[in-house]
Parts: structure tokens; sequence; C-alpha cells
């Protein structure tokens, strides 16, 4: 993950003078170095007292909805018809004691040439136009966030103003109509293989985790980040940022956390689905050794090595990151990845997504005092030169919040949850980030509560690994992953 810099180099020298850095499982994710130099002035952000506004374009814009929200408006006119893509879009990511209400006094929204959309990505969702207009609307199911889209046209005059509501507010209308997302009855979430070791850090089972993929640099077998399958076009990781003012999906560039170097580039990432031995990464930028990738210039014997181990490629189609990502604080540390087709369960079938938390009732649960695994290819101490070739995994300890806080105080929020060893030893590590932290919630039936985030070091004694919390980004996840055409798999009763 990405550390603050100076904290990341004294962590590195503790670490590298031989803190007891036993069975750490690392990997991808706790990338320690650039990010905190990257620019972060590209996107432009208002922080109202609590209230943080990030603006991507002056038509794409995200709204945190703290207790001490303002009132906010948000208003479209005929100059939308001038666009090339007249499609807005304003997502209001609620809190607890601030869910959002939308309503729009002034609605010229004609049925023939536009709509309103508001959903909440999960259960609720209507199209607003001509005199259906909104009035006080909030999501369905005690649901937190609204994410509205404007398709607009030159005869097109909007005002909308945002209050915070509260569960089953008065006079509050949720959202009317169901979303149905393609689910396949036919394949199942979160269906882990079984393997009964107590596990203290090693050697996974082959396809043990059937929603694990390695980010790999493309031609290679080489993994930088971990990350999860949540549908069959979707990848769960870390978040990325995105440099230039685009829209929230970007297909060229991406920057941050999992992304830097040659993955700027998005040509350069692949996706291993059922990757069990990989080869070794060298260099994830904590020590500073830098040899060539080992390519495969030979596609065909790429493509033979992969068949032979099991295991499909894919390459990534797009990436979206979570709006409200902070790269300094890690906050929102969560992205998907699109991917270039379908996984096709039923033909590779050791593939299979990892289940969500189910929302409302997992906003509630902190998962303290329970055990979690997570598995990856990161590195097995921050002062190895490379990572191990076969699949690592670790069960760990969630703690409560409170613990959690008492380590790292301001530096933790409720989007994030702490996973490990009060007196270390065991963590994850650079080059597991993105990777899935799940429990089995459900008898036999995995759910990821959280994707490895960052840290100060790896494996330090009161330095448990920081996951983000997916329970958090529910939502979004489901909003975001519920498009070109994603099939979904059943959620075992
Ligand atoms: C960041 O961007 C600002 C504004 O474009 C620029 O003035 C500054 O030099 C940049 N900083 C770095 C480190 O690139
Ligand atoms: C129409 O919207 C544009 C862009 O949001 C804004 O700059 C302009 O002032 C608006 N015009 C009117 C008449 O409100
Ligand atoms: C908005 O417009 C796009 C492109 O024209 C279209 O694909 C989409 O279905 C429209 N959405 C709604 C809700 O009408
Ligand atoms: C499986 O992958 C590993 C690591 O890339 C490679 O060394 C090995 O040769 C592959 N196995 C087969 C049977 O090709």
């Amino acid at each position: 993950m990405v550390f603050v810099i100076l904290l990341i180099l004294v962590s590195i020298a503790t670490v590298g003078s031989g803190a007891g850095v036993l069975n750490a499982i690392t990997g991808g994710a706790k990338i320690v170095g650039m990010d905190a130099l990257v620019n972060h002035t590209v996107r432009l952000k208002k922080v109202l007292k609590d209230t943080t506004l990030v603006t991507e374009t002056d038509c794409i814009e995200t709204m945190f909805m703290s207790p001490f929200h303002h009132p906010v408006t948000f208003t479209a006119n005929s100059s939308i018809g001038d666009r090339q893509d007249p499609t807005c879009v304003w997502n209001f990511v609620g809190t607890e004691p601030c869910l959002p209400l939308i309503t729009c006094p002034t609605f010229t929204v004609p049925c023939a040439t536009s709509s309103l959309t508001i959903t909440d990505g999960v259960y609720g969702y209507e199209s607003f136009c001509g005199d259906n207009k909104p009035n006080q609307i909030q999501a369905s199911n005690d649901l937190r966030d609204l994410y509205v889209t404007l398709n607009g046209s030159k005869s097109v005059n909007l005002e909308c103003n945002v209050v915070c509501g509260r569960r089953g507010q008065k006079g509050g209308v949720v959202l009317g109509k169901k979303m149905e997302p393609k689910v396949n009855a036919n394949c199942r979430c979160g269906m882990k293989a079984n393997d009964n070791r107590i596990v203290g850090g090693e050697d996974a089972i082959k396809n043990e985790f059937p929603w694990l993929v390695a980010l790999v640099e493309a031609g290679t077998r080489q993994p930088f980040c971990g990350g999860s399958i949540i549908n069959d076009r979707f990848i769960l990781t870390a978040a990325t940022k995105i440099p230039k003012k685009t829209t929230l999906k970007s297909t060229s560039f991406i920057l941050g956390h999992c992304f830097k170097g040659r993955f700027l580039d998005i040509k350069n990432i692949e996706i291993i689905v059922n990757g069990h031995i990989l080869d070794s990464t060298p260099n994830l930028g904590v020590l500073k050794v830098k040899p060539p990738p080992k390519k495969y210039t030979d596609l065909a014997e790429l493509a033979r090595i992969d068949a032979a181990n099991g295991s499909s490629r894919f390459a990534a189609e797009e990436v979206f990151v979570h709006p409200l990502y902070v790269s300094e604080t890690n906050d929102f540390d969560v992205a998907t990845i699109l991917l270039d087709r379908p996984i096709d369960f039923k033909a590779i079938g050791k593939a299979g997504p990892i289940c969500l938390p189910e929302l409302p009732l997992s906003y509630m649960r902190t998962f303290g005092k329970r055990h979690a695994t997570i598995a990856g290819w990161g590195l097995q101490g921050l002062e190895k030169e490379g990572t191990p070739t076969i699949l690592q995994k670790l069960v760990v300890n969630v703690f409560l919040p409170s613990e959690c806080k008492s380590l790292y105080a301001h530096r933790v929020n409720r989007r994030m949850l702490c996973g490990g060893f009060k007196e270390g030893g065991k963590d994850s590590c650079a080059g597991d980030s993105g990777g899935p932290l799940v429990m089995e919630d459900k008898d036999k039936v995995w759910y990821q509560i959280g994707s490895v985030s960052w840290g100060d070091g790896c494996a330090k004694e009161a330095n448990p690994g920081v996951y983000f919390r997916t329970t958090e980004s529910g939502q979004w996840l489901r909003h975001t992953a519920n498009r070109n055409g994603a099939v979904w798999c059943d959620v075992p009763e």
C-alpha cells in the first residue's frame, strides 16, 4: 500500500534490520513508495468543514455527505445540449447521520429527449422526466448512497437540492422500482475449496480461492497486486488515481496505489485467473533493485505455460476508481477493473466470484474478534528481493475498531479495519495490495470483508495490516460493476 514516504523509509529500516517477518505473506498491496509524491491537484477538491466535494469534470461530481453537510444544489441547463456527451453524473455518498434526500424544485426534463435517473445501486432506481419530478427521494432499504445520472438535451433546465435525511425520513419517498441485476442461477459466490489445516502463513492449495486473481505485467507471470472476482466481468482491487480530467472511467492512463510506473498504461496490465505458481517479481519498489521483467516474447509459449498451470489471462479494459479515494490517507482505497471479456465460470470450473457482504445489515458489523483469511503473492518481508512463486495464505484476527484506533489513531476511519497480530510476525505486505480479506460468514460461504490497503512496514509489532472495509463501498461496487452486461452468481442461502 501507500505510505507516507518518511514513514516508509523508517519502516524499511526497522524491518530490514531483523524484525521477525517469519511468515509474512506479502504481495502487491503494501506498496511502499512513490504514491505520496504523486501530484494530487488533478482533482479539484474543496473541503467545507467535513463536507467534501470531488469534481472530476464540471459534469461529474461526488459529494461526501457528512453530518456537517451543508445543503448542496446541482443544476443543468440548455448548455448541456452543446456537449459531445450530454450526460452528467452526481454521486452522493451517504453516511449514517446524513442520508441524501433529493428534491428538484426546477425540473424541465422533456421525456422525448432526456431523463434523470436516480439509483441506490442495489435495490432501487427510478427515472424521472416530464411531470414526474424528484421530491424528497431517498435510497431504499436503509441504504446510504444515491447516484444520479442526467441524460440531457438542449431543452433541459434543472435545479435540485440535496439535504441530510434520516432513516425512515418523514415525507421521504424511497426509490420505487426494483433493480434486477443479471444473475446466473447456475453458479454460486463464495465457494472455497476445503483445507482444514490451521494456517500460519503458508502455501495455499491449488484453486483454494476461486475468486483470487493476480494483476501481472502484460506478457509476464509476475504479479504486482492482487484482486478478486465479483462477477463475470469485474475485478475488485485497490484504488487508483486518474491523473487527467476524465470521466469516472479511464481507458488509457491510471495512476496510484497499484498503478504506477509502467502500470500507468492500462495496456501493461493483465489479470491471471486461477493462478497458483507464478514467476517471482523482483522489484516492487521497496528495494531499489530494477532487473527487467521476465517477459515472454513468444506469446504462444506464454499461453502454453498459462494453460499448463490451469490459469486464464485477461486484459484490463477499463478501471473505475472510487471518486473519494485520497492517496495521502488511503481513504476509499477501492477500484474495479472491467475485464476484456466475461469469465466463463462453466468453462473455467475452478474460478468463481466472492460474495459481497449483504447490505444494509453488514454496515453495523465490525467483524471484530473474528478470523479472516488473506492470500497473495506479496513480499515475504520488505527486505526480500522478490515475491514468492507459490500463492501464500494466512489467517488473521480482525481487530475491534477501538483496538485499531488505539494503534493508528486518526489515521484509521470507518472505511478501514485492522487485521493481523498485535505481536506482529505475520502480515500482508507489498504485492498483496488489493487482495481480498475473506471470512466464512455463513456455513461454507465466504464473504469479502476487506482488501489489503496499507500498514506501517510489514508484520511489525503493534502495526497490523489495514484493510479497506468492503461494506463501506458495497453500494458503489454493485453500482459500478453492474454494467457491460455483467452477470452475477447467486448468493447461497
Ligand atoms: C503539481 O501541479 C501543480 C499545478 O499544475 C504544479 O504547479 C506543481 O509543480 C506540480 N507538482 C509536481 C510535484 O509535479
Ligand atoms: C448554464 O450552465 C452552465 C454550466 O453549468 C453555466 O455556466 C451557465 O451559467 C448556466 N446558464 C444559465 C442561464 O443558468
Ligand atoms: C442515456 O443515454 C445513453 C446514450 O444515449 C443510453 O445508452 C442510455 O440508455 C440512456 N440512459 C437512460 C437512463 O435513458
Ligand atoms: C507453471 O508456471 C511456472 C511459473 O511461471 C512455470 O515455471 C512452470 O513451468 C509452469 N508449469 C508448466 C507445467 O508449464
